[in-house]
């Protein structure tokens, strides 16, 4: 299964005329996605190509990398490199999309997913999909103003009927979007209802650009699943690359961790932390991810209240060291009611 797996994952792919390395690819993930756990991923044998948390349009053209918590990126992860924004309307996309493009990404993603209230209430996120004329407008405008590849995450919409997701997915191409990718969830919706695959096929044979399926995929099976139910492009890995940032090697036939990987992983990753953001903010971003990383263990719930009692990064290395230790109780599949905290 697995050959077949990474056979289907490493065949070549374009995106707006730019190969990219594979078609596993990291989903944005604020709080997640960060500049620190990326650098870890690299280590452990990266993805095709990475999404930065999302990123707020309106403050992106005077950003100051150096200073901000979320568009921070280290020079050599740029060329696969993929900066998302979020904002009501090309006024605030059209600049952003701009500096994203001067600064050397990949390329630039419109965020029409998220649909936490706080930034539905600015009009951003999935609230663009209550309106698909001025969804089109965003692309449309931001395609306008760059030349690095464009893509759209999108959802389903506000209703269960696929059918409007599938005809703005049309529209998209027709504007000249190079890539989507699909999240089969109504909003609002916490994960707490499965995504529904059919939705993706729908989706990924109406247009003929590139689509990325995206839910629910913790297996190397899982992500078999949806390539071949489903007939998309590639694979978009959020939670699960958290948990476990070498499933891209894995699956993709690249090689598989080995015994210290938990503890490595975790010391990787405060080490990281520490020499990008403060130490308050280090911490707070080192306990975020515990709840994912946690979730792998049968023991999952003690770990977590081990390492959210850390007062130091020191504390969470001196946990790591002393509970990680090789011949762990691993989940088959980790416990996804952690995972929907
Ligand atoms: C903590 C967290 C933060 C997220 N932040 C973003 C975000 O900034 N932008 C976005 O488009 N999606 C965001 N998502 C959604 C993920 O990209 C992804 O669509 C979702 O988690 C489903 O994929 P998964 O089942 O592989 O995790 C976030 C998800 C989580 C769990």
């Amino acid at each position: 299964m697995h050959e077949t797996l990474a056979g289907l994952l490493n065949r070549p792919l374009s995106i707006g005329g730019r190969p990219v390395a594979n078609r596993l690819w990291l989903s944005p993930m604020a709080g997640l996605g960060h500049v620190a756990y990326r650098q870890v991923l690299d280590h452990f044998g990266s993805c095709g190509l990475a999404f930065t948390e999302m990123c707020a349009a309106r403050a992106l053209p005077t950003e100051n990398r150096r200073v901000s918590t979320v568009f921070r990126w280290r020079d050599e992860e740029l060329d696969r490199l993929v900066c998302q924004i979020a904002g009501p309307g090309p006024q605030e996309l059209v600049p952003a999309a701009r500096r994203v493009e001067a600064e050397g990404f990949f390329g630039v993603d419109i965020n029409m997913g998220c649909s936490v209230s706080g930034i539905i209430k600015k009009g951003a996120g999935a609230a663009l999909l209550r309106d698909h004329d001025a969804a089109l407008a965003a692309a449309e405008a931001v395609r306008e103003a760059v030349s690095i590849p464009v893509f759209v995450k999108f959802r389903t919409g506000w209703s269960p009927d696929v059918a409007p997701a599938v005809a703005l997915a049309r529209r998209f191409e027709s504007a000249g979007v190079d890539c989507l990718v699909f999240h089969p969830r109504v909003a609002p919706d916490k994960r707490t209802r499965p995504p529904v695959r059919d939705h993706i096929r729908a989706v990924a044979e109406a247009v003929s650009i590139p689509v990325f399926g995206n839910g629910d995929v913790v297996t190397p099976g899982d992500c078999l699943d949806m390539l071949t139910a489903t007939g998309c492009d590639g694979v978009s890995v959020g939670r699960m690359a958290i948990a476990k940032p070498w499933l891209f090697a894995e699956w993709t036939g690249g090689t598989a961790p080995g015994e210290n990987a938990f503890m490595e992983y975790a010391l990787r990753l405060a080490d990281a932390l520490d020499e990008h953001f403060d130490p308050i903010r280090a911490l707070k971003r080192f306990k975020l991810f515990t709840v994912y990383f946690a979730a792998n263990f049968t023991f999952g719930h003690s770990l977590q209240s081990r390492f959210l009692a850390a007062k130091s990064m020191d504390d969470v290395r001196a946990a790591a060291r002393s509970l990680l230790v090789p011949g762990l109780r691993l989940n088959s599949r980790p416990n996804m009611n952690m995972h929907s905290i």
